[in-house]
């Protein structure tokens, strides 16, 4: 399924993320694309909200990776912008079954993602973001 939706402003973006969070399974990737600012790290934080993420989620740019422990599954959070190929994260070892893993700047490099999202800019601080999902449950939230 493919949805598009308009987000206002950062916290309508968070508040995105949080629906996502909920509709997330142990195992599920989501990918997230778009271009520098447009706000998947925000997005980002909306989701880990919603697993129970206590701890601040920042961009993992310079670290590639980070695994945050939540009251629910963990969260993995990715930026693959500065890698060069897939197998470079997963030499990481991360835990991908037992998490629900977003990676920035995915790309086509996970054709098993659960769940895409492309975000551009619209007018002003508006987003517009796309979510394409693997299956009917994320129209759900
Ligand atoms: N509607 C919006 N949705 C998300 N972020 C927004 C929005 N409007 C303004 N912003 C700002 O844009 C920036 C997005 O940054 P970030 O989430 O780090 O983007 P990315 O991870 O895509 O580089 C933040 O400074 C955020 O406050
Ligand atoms: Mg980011």
């Amino acid at each position: 399924m493919t949805t598009t939706e308009v987000v206002a402003d950062p916290e309508a973006m968070r508040t995105l993320g949080q629906r996502i969070g909920r509709m997330a399974r142990a195992g599920d990737i989501i990918v997230l694309d778009g271009e520098l600012g447009t706000g998947k790290t925000t997005l980002t934080q909306g989701i880990a909200q919603a697993l129970g993420v206590t701890e601040a989620v920042t961009s993992p740019t310079f670290v590639i990776a980070r695994i945050h422990p939540s009251t629910s599954v963990p969260l993995v959070h990715v930026d693959a912008y500065r890698l060069a190929r897939r197998a470079e994260l997963d030499d990481l070892d991360l835990p991908w079954e037992e998490s629900v893993s977003v990676v920035e700047w995915g790309g086509d490099w996970f054709p098993e993602a659960a769940l895409h999202v492309f975000i551009d800019y619209g007018n002003d601080d508006q987003r517009v973001v796309v979510l394409n999902g693997r299956d009917e449950r994320w129209t759900d939230g």
